[in-house]
């Protein structure tokens, strides 16, 4: 925007083109993709800054922890796995201390994320791994179970559960303490209530009416959304100076997003995009998390509602980009070991419950982002839902604009194609 020359000249080529568009649009269906393919090389673009904070810094509210010593979704750092060391006898832990270790929400989440641990296990147990109340009469010998514990993988490579032991989330000691405690238990629990066992709690359905603005406070970003979209920035245009009838224009459009973009050589998002294309339209900053940008990210959404998702698989670089998407979500992350697919795949723990929470799988999980979340009164975009999923794991997060995170949208929105936008979301 610096250069006056060079936006002049962009002016007179952007009123040329949504001229001719103009001209196309009457005689060419909308979402004709002969049309959408021309309309979209010539979109002014911001190429040269990221569009999100530099340093990227995590939200006010999140955990602090640095996971620098551990894999994230651009740099693999955790240990490798080594065997767990060898018991020179039988276990001698405190039974009584490994059973405050387990349930300790403080220590990785605690085993009762994932399993019912017999008579005391504290409220809401998942089971995305096996009910242990009768562990201690399975025949398990002491270093069975001690190898289980400190890391799974030497005994089950593809094990879900976390190397509790080689990414130092529980001593030696404690470990010992943890056995001591699995071979105390030869009862099945005693549920206070259906609730309280995963078997049998009901599956939550999310049934509130989303576009109600009475239901959702996401939609109030609908109307602001609007007054941005009029509103003139640094250039002296609006996004309506050059799209006056956006219920038409974009009525498809928000469906078709990710997309590789070739001069950036990345996939962006619809978030990524709005930045991107303001800074050289209206010449406003609009930043990925910023409030004006998560309105007007929900506004082009909403516009789209009812249109099924359609992104571009085909092409070279749409297929490699989506290629490269899941392998990053089967790569394990942070300082508990989790890939994507641990959590959110049917063969693994998807359709089940981690603690109080059901994981969903994949399929299902996109067409409704921005949403809004009743639990944090907050609306979450995909990226920063991604963001989460990985603190949450102790995995640094990466800035919202990464590449690695357009891939990772890109290979959830093939496995969601045909799935119909409904924006803004709602979620607990
Ligand atoms: C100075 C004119 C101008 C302004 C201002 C402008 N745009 Fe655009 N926009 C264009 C041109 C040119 C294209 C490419 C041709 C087309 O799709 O109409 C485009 C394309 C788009 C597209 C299709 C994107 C794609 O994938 O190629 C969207 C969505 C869009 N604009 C939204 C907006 C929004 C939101 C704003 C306000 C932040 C805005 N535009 C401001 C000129 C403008
Ligand atoms: C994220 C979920 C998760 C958490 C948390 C978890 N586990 Fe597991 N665990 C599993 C799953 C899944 C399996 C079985 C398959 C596998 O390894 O993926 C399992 C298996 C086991 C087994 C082997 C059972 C057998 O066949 O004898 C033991 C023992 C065990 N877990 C103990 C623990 C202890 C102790 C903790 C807490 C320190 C813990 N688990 C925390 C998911 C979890
Ligand atoms: C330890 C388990 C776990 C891991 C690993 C995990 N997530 Fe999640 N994820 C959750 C939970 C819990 C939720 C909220 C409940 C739900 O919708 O499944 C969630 C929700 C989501 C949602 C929103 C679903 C919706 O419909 O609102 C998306 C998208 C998502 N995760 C993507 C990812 C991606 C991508 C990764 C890998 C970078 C990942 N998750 C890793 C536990 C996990």
């Amino acid at each position: 925007m610096e250069n006056p020359v060079f936006l002049s000249a962009r002016t007179t080529y952007v009123s040329l083109s949504t001229l001719l568009g103009a001209l196309m649009l009457a005689a060419v269906p909308a979402d004709s993709t002969a049309q959408q393919k021309k309309a979209r090389a010539a979109a002014p673009m911001d190429l040269v800054q990221p569009a999100s904070e530099r340093p990227w810094t995590r939200y006010r509210g999140w955990p602090a922890t640095d996971w620098k010593d551990y894999n994230t979704l651009t740099q693999i750092a955790s240990p490798p796995y080594a065997p767990p060391p060898k018991l020179d006898g039988p276990i001698g832990g405190d039974a009584q201390n490994g059973e405050k270790l387990a349930f300790d929400r403080s220590r990785g989440g605690s085993c009762v994320a994932c399993h019912v641990m017999g008579k005391t296990t504290p409220a809401l147990p998942g089971n995305v791994g096996p009910d242990l109340s009768t562990v201690g009469t399975w025949g398990r010998t002491d270093q069975w179970l001690f190898d289980y514990v400190y890391d799974p993988r030497k005994i089950n490579p593809n094990s879900v559960m976390p190397p509790w032991g080689t990414h130092k989330l529980f001593s030696v000691q404690e470990i010992h303490d943890i056995v001591a405690f699995l071979k105390t238990l030869k009862a099945p629990p005693v549920f206070s209530s259906e609730l309280e066992n995963p078997a049998t709690r009901p599956v939550p359905v999310e049934t509130r009416d989303n576009l109600d603005p009475f239901v959702n406070d996401g939609m109030a970003a609908v109307e602001r959304a609007k007054l941005i979209y009029a509103r003139a920035g640094a250039s002296g245009k609006s996004c309506a100076s050059c799209h006056a009838a956006p219920e038409k224009s974009f009525k498809t459009w928000a469906a078709s997003m990710p997309r590789y973009e070739p001069r950036l050589k990345k996939v962006i998002g619809v978030e990524e995009f709005i930045t991107r294309h303001a800074r050289s339209t209206t010449g406003d900053d609009l930043l990925m998390q910023s409030a004006d940008n998560i309105d007007l990210a929900i506004y082009l959404r909403h516009l789209a509602n009812g249109t099924p998702i359609k992104v571009d698989t085909q092409s070279k670089d749409s297929a490699a980009a989506i290629k490269r998407g899941n392998a990053l979500m089967v790569r394990k992350i942070g300082q508990l070991n989790f890939a994507c697919m641990d959590c959110h795949s049917p063969e693994k723990g998807a359709n089940k419950w981690i603690r109080g929470q059901w994981l969903t799988e994949s399929k299902g999980q996109i067409a409704h982002f921005p949403t809004f979340r009743t639990s944090r009164s907050e609306i979450w975009d995909l990226r920063r839902r991604f963001q989460w999923c990985g603190v949450a794991i102790r995995a640094n997060e990466l800035p919202p604009d990464a590449p690695e995170y357009g891939d990772l949208e890109l290979a959830l929105a093939a496995i969601n194609q045909g799935q119909k936008i409904n924006a803004p979301g709602i979620r607990h």
